[in-house]
């Protein structure tokens, strides 16, 4: 299992307190770290006792975490699934000993929508459509082709499948923009780096990044200085989440336009906990509001940027 945290020796929720597991997907990157930290904030505030369990992206580790919350008998578990399929068995489990579950962040796959009382996070399909959108609208002079670079996220995982979908589809509306390379970089710097690496000796014409998330945009960089070419102008970056560094390089001129994505759920989570805990009836999803950036917002809005 990942790295368990648990700060309860009785660990049975036994006293008045509410016991809420939570398995995260890892610590991949900065909006992960931020996602961390709001969790763990937002449960100390609301007097919650957190049970945190590091899943260090891996499916296996999650539901092993989980299966140990059933055992220990948590009041509440909320997880963020790495990826979206695969659920069922151990949300029937949860189901089975009464436990009630919160999706955060990402979405799962199962068809029965009773294995979860409700999903808390983005909406992913969108913040690839806006990203679309705003090249759509960025290269309608264009006279012959966009070449554009796609670094996904996580394989199987939420964003990344949603992402796709969104921006491709907004990016039909121009027939000169296309999609000549797409491949995972696992939502990590060093993954983006990697793989834009493979792209710029493979493809002499790359003209757009799109990256699903900064950290994989910010590996990405460092790829394309190296091979001699100007982020932002030679490659145009279009990249999701703007976390700090992400809005640094786009206040830089190194990105060109970001969709933002928050990881401050933290406070949401506890409330929806404590009404799931009392029984009570929440909505089935939850989408947090987000807006987007282009180089000159980026500008305004990082002086007072939490995370
Ligand atoms: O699920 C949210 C995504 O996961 C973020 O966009 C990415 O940075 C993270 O790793």
């Amino acid at each position: 299992c990942g790295n368990s945290d648990t700060g309860d020796a009785a660990g049975t929720g036994g006293d008045d307190k509410l016991v809420l597991g939570f398995s995260q997907v890892g610590a991949e990157s900065g909006w992960r770290t931020a996602n961390t930290t709001s969790v763990k904030e937002a449960a100390a505030e609301a007097g919650i006792e957190l049970k945190f369990d590091d899943a260090q992206q891996k499916q296996e580790n999650q539901i092993k975490a989980i299966r140990n919350f059933i055992q220990q008998k948590v009041d509440v578990i909320a997880f963020s699934p790495v990826v979206e399929s695969g659920w069922d068995t151990v949300l029937k489990e949860a189901k089975d000993a009464g436990i009630p579950v919160i999706l955060t962040d990402r979405a799962v796959d199962s068809a029965d929508k009773s294995l979860y009382k409700t999903f808390l996070g983005s909406d992913f399909v969108k913040e690839g459509r806006l990203a679309g959108e705003w090249l759509v609208e960025e290269t309608k002079s264009a006279t012959g082709p966009v070449n554009i670079v796609e670094l996904q996220g996580t394989t199987g995982s939420a964003p990344a499948n949603d992402r796709k979908k969104g921006f491709g589809e907004a990016i039909a509306a121009n027939p000169n923009l296309k999609i000549i390379a797409s491949q995972s970089g696992d939502f990590t710097r060093a993954g983006g780096k990697a793989v834009m690496e493979q792209f710029l000796k493979a493809n002499p014409k790359i003209d757009v990044l799109f990256s699903h998330n900064d950290d994989m945009g910010l590996g990405a960089l460092e790829a394309i200085t190296a091979a001699g070419k100007e982020p932002g102008k030679d490659i145009k970056i279009i990249t999701v989440d703007a976390v700090k560094d992400g809005m640094q390089a786009l206040a830089d001129g190194k990105f060109n336009f970001i969709a933002e994505c928050s990881p401050l759920l933290g406070p949401q989570l506890m409330d929806l906990a404590k009404k799931v805990h009392a029984g009570e009836e929440v909505p089935p999803r939850i989408e947090t509001e987000e807006t987007t950036f282009t180089q000159e917002t980026a500008k305004e809005a990082l002086p007072t940027r939490k995370y």
